[in-house]
């Protein structure tokens, strides 16, 4: 079943380091999706953070997102010559793919808990 719902813009708000432009899919008020993009120094732009709702997922919700943003970009002459890059998850990398973006190198996410630094000789207390 696809659902109806709208897309609402948030410009940048001017308060904040970063300049970020988001789209949100709502239905009845409740996000079901954003797309954001960041304009960095150097004439660069970064997509990133794409999420759609589980139970919304491959109704084309991430599509239409992406569709406002690339129109966005391309409405009038603010970004020419700009460079979009993004980092991609297997699942976003084929709607790049197909707007022409070129592959580039593989990333892996890696993790480790930060531990409580062992104590030194001098610095360990010796009670008995
Ligand atoms: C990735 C994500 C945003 C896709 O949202 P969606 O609304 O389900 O995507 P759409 O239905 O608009 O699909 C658009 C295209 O994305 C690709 N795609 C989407 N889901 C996919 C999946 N599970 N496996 C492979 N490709 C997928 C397909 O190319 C698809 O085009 P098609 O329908 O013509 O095959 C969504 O799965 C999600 O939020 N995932 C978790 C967060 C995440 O990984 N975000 C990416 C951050 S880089």
């Amino acid at each position: 079943m696809t659902h109806m719902y709208d897309i609402l813009y948030v410009p940048p708000s001017g308060t904040t380091q970063y300049c970020q432009h988001t789209w949100i899919a709502h239905i009845n008020q409740v996000c079901t999706g954003h797309i954001h993009m960041q304009v960095e120094a150097r004439q660069k732009i970064k997509f990133l953070d794409a999420w759609v709702h589980e139970d919304y997922r491959r109704q084309g919700i991430y599509r239409k997102l992406w569709e406002a943003r690339w129109d966005f970009i391309h409405k009038d002459e603010e970004y020419k010559g700009y460079k979009v890059y993004a980092w991609c998850k297997p699942m976003s990398l084929p709607l790049l793919l197909e707007n022409g973006f070129e592959r580039g190198e593989e990333c892996v996410y890696v993790e480790k808990e930060i531990m409580k630094p062992k104590p030194t000789g001098e610095q360990c207390f010796v009670s008995c």
